[in-house]
């Protein structure tokens, strides 16, 4: 009956693929296995083959891996946390932790890592925390980052960094602490930062920085940060030699008087993006003033206005003369008209005149109608001939 019940319960729990062996190397202690400082030659797949698919958290670090294979990790899609470091990892598979769905902490540091697929972490949306520190990184693609939306904490120091690529941050919105210590780097390249919005922590020591007039938008982005309660550690700089030795947090502004061009916004960069390190001559392009740079569209504007204004000024001028022309034509009419009819008039009849006097004593508001009537006359066009 025992027997039985324990062949049934080992049969259900192969089933549901739950292992309940920890590997003979390893200790296990619930969900977290450590198979650390193994100090024997064993492969990375036979402990990894043997592991409970229960386990969180996997310590491997310190045993002198070299390689990790395509889909290793594919039977722990429940791990949170997955330690590689300090063994002789140069290379990963593009897919080496695609399974990984739920990993929220990876940590290769102190490997021989010179260059990393551009996917590898590309599955790993819940990865908070990534330490890259003291491999032999030269160079990170732009879309090594990409996708990892969730991460917090990035680790690149202590590599062999010389450049960041300006996209390499983008989509990092809740990165808050970022260390390139003891790399390479001479300059940030303005944009570089421009989408980590909510870096709190940024680590820079230990590099050749370069404090010529390119610094000033990592500067800028430093006194933001810092402004927001943020921490930097130091910014030294080797260059130019009046400033070596100085950090560029404490060098005065009116060192970077010089930099006239430079004197620009770095929180709203333009769209347009070019590489760190170009020339001179590019970035005064990009820098110009606003005013400078809105100039063409002002003239422009004023010119269309100054047109229509001209334009409008002769439709005037023309109305107003031929108005005042046909104005005085009609006046000449008028007043010729008035001394051929008054003697013929008064001759006439007088008791008729008599008569009109008279009425138009009665009706002086009919007579004042009329020379209303006159006047206004005049104003309409064209002009009316009011009697
Ligand atoms: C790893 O390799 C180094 C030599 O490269 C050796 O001294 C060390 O004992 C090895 N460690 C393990 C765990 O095999
Ligand atoms: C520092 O930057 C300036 C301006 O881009 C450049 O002319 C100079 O060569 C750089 N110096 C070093 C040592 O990189």
């Amino acid at each position: 009956m025992n027997i039985k019940n324990l062949t049934g319960l080992l049969t259900i729990l192969s089933l549901c693929g739950i292992s309940t062996s920890c590997p003979s190397v390893c200790t296990c202690n619930g969900n977290q296995t450590d198979c650390s400082d193994l100090n024997q030659l064993i492969s990375l797949d036979s402990i990894l083959d043997q592991l409970p698919s229960h386990t969180t958290s996997l310590t491997l670090s310190n045993n002198n891996f070299t390689t990790v294979e395509s889909g290793s990790f594919s039977n722990l899609g429940r791990l949170l946390h997955l330690d590689l470091s300090r063994n002789l990892l140069s290379t990963f598979h593009p897919s080496s932790f695609s399974q990984l769905n739920s990993l929220e902490f990876l940590d290769v540091s102190e490997n021989r890592l010179v260059m990393l697929p551009v996917t590898l972490f590309s599955d790993l949306r819940r990865l908070a925390e990534l330490v890259l520190k003291d491999n032999r990184l030269k160079e990170l693609n732009p879309d090594q980052f990409k996708g990892l939306t969730e991460l917090k904490s990035l680790d690149l120091s202590l590599n062999h960094l010389s450049s960041l690529h300006t996209n390499l941050l983008d989509g990092l919105q809740k990165l808050a602490w970022l260390s390139v210590v003891g790399n390479r780097l001479t300059t940030l390249h303005r944009d570089s930062l421009k989408q980590a919005m909510g870096l709190q922590h940024l680590l820079l020591a230990g590099n050749p920085w370069n404090c010529s007039c390119e610094v000033i938008p990592l500067r800028h982005r430093i006194e933001w940060i810092l402004f927001k309660g943020g921490q930097i550690d130091s910014v030294h700089c080797s260059y130019p030699t009046n400033l070596r030795g100085k950090d560029l947090r404490n060098i005065p502004s009116e060192m970077f008087g010089h930099c006239h061009y430079l004197n620009f916004d770095t929180r709203n960069p333009p769209a347009t993006d070019s590489h760190p390190g170009s020339s001179g001559e590019c970035i005064r392009q990009r820098y110009r003033p606003v005013s400078v740079r809105r100039a063409p569209a002002t003239v422009v504007v004023a010119g269309v206005v100054c047109g229509v204004v001209c334009i409008f000024m002769v439709v005037t001028a023309t109305y107003g003369c031929i108005y005042a022309m046909m104005a005085a034509h009609e006046q000449q009419k008028l007043k010729q008209g008035d001394s051929h009819q008054q003697p013929l008039m008064s001759a006439k009849n007088p008791e008729q005149d008599l008569v009109n006097e008279q009425k138009e004593d009665l009706m002086p508001s009919i007579r004042r109608g009329a020379e209303a009537k006159e006047c206004t006359g005049w104003m309409a066009f064209p002009p009316e001939v009011c009697v």
